[in-house]
């Protein structure tokens, strides 16, 4: 079933994203003050000050144009089909310092879900988690939780709270350009564990107290809002101890390398989503870092980084030579 976007109106705004005076005073401790307002104030003027936002993704517009130039030409099941069919990638990563009781720390990474695009994709989405079930000691999702940038409605969140259970392991996650922060209280009453510029450590599962963790530090959309604090987020950091950073967009890749972040795991950018067989975007440019870290693995100095071509697909629900993808990150503490 798909949802047709041309029919979703705005709405009055659903109480659960009316933020409470609790709330806001919370999420503007954790943010701090300024980055809060910042992205608050853009998002509630999105439309007219985001204006990049609405020229370089015009789902608008670019969804049905899609849509249709899909249909006409014959391909609209075929990349419909390939939008469905998530596979399961695995990656290791060896990360210096990381301490031998964590060896082999597995992480769940995912992005972009865009739930609230096509219904079809939760049943996929949760048949593909069932195939990594107790594979994996955490599960991280990269923002874009959301398709619609103007959301004041629970479609997507009722669709991601639903997923919930699908999970077999604690699961932290960061804002996309496409979320809200008004989604946060939600999405946390749900069991995702939402970081704003914020970090947390993490245990492998069945580790005693006192046993080695891992920091798992998040910052907030850097590409649209730049809301993002790699300071603030890494701040509990304790020497040159390893640190994970999740952020929705590669674009803090030169700043975590010169904060010497070991791995970066992100997303936003769908692998390009329309691809040529050679698995080529068709995007020529519009995003604000280098080719290099569009897809797949890079380096930046010190850091490593995974940008994932993520779950869901932007406007409509087609891919083409760009299959998603859940994937395995396995941290190593040693070369095998
Ligand atoms: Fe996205």
């Amino acid at each position: 079933m798909q949802r047709d976007m041309a029919e979703r109106q705005p709405e009055a705004r659903p109480d659960r994203l009316i933020l409470s005076e609790g709330e806001r005073q919370a999420l503007e401790k954790r943010m701090g003050a300024e980055l809060f307002a910042k992205r608050l104030d853009l998002e509630e003027n999105r439309e007219k000050r985001l204006g990049g936002l609405v020229r370089w993704c015009p789902m608008k517009y670019a969804g049905p144009a899609a849509n249709a130039a899909f249909r006409i030409s014959g391909l609209w099941k075929r990349a419909h089909r390939e939008f469905l069919d998530i596979r399961v990638r695995e990656e290791e990563f060896l990360l210096p310092g990381l301490a031998p009781e964590l060896d082999g720390f597995t992480i769940l990474h995912l992005s972009d879900l865009h739930l609230d695009l096509s219904a079809d994709l939760v049943p996929a989405l949760s048949e593909a988690l069932g195939r990594v079930a107790w594979r994996y000691d955490l599960a991280c999702a990269t923002g874009d939780f959301n398709n619609f940038t103007v959301h004041d409605d629970l479609v997507a969140l009722d669709l991601v709270s639903s997923l919930r259970d699908a999970f077999t392991a604690p699961v932290l996650g960061c804002l996309g350009n496409h979320d809200s922060l008004r989604d946060v209280p939600t999405l946390e009453r749900s069991g995702y564990r939402i970081l704003l510029n914020e970090s947390v450590r993490v245990q492998r599962r069945g580790a005693a107290p006192g046993d080695p963790s891992l920091l798992v530090a998040g910052v907030d959309d850097p590409n649209i809002f730049g809301t993002h604090d790699l300071g603030a987020a890494l701040a509990a950091r304790v020497g040159g101890e390893p640190a994970v950073l999740l952020a929705h967009a590669p674009s803090v890749h030169a700043e975590a390398a010169a904060r010497g972040v070991s791995l970066v795991l992100c997303g936003h950018v769908h692998g390009g989503q329309i691809c040529l067989k050679s698995g080529r975007t068709l995007a020529w440019k519009h995003w604000s870092f280098p080719r290099r870290v569009w897809r797949g693995r890079w380096t930046e100095g010190p850091t490593q980084g995974y940008t994932t071509t993520g779950v869901g697909a932007c406007g409509a629900p087609l891919r083409l030579n760009c299959p998603p993808e859940l994937v395995l990150v396995r941290l190593s503490a040693r070369r095998r």
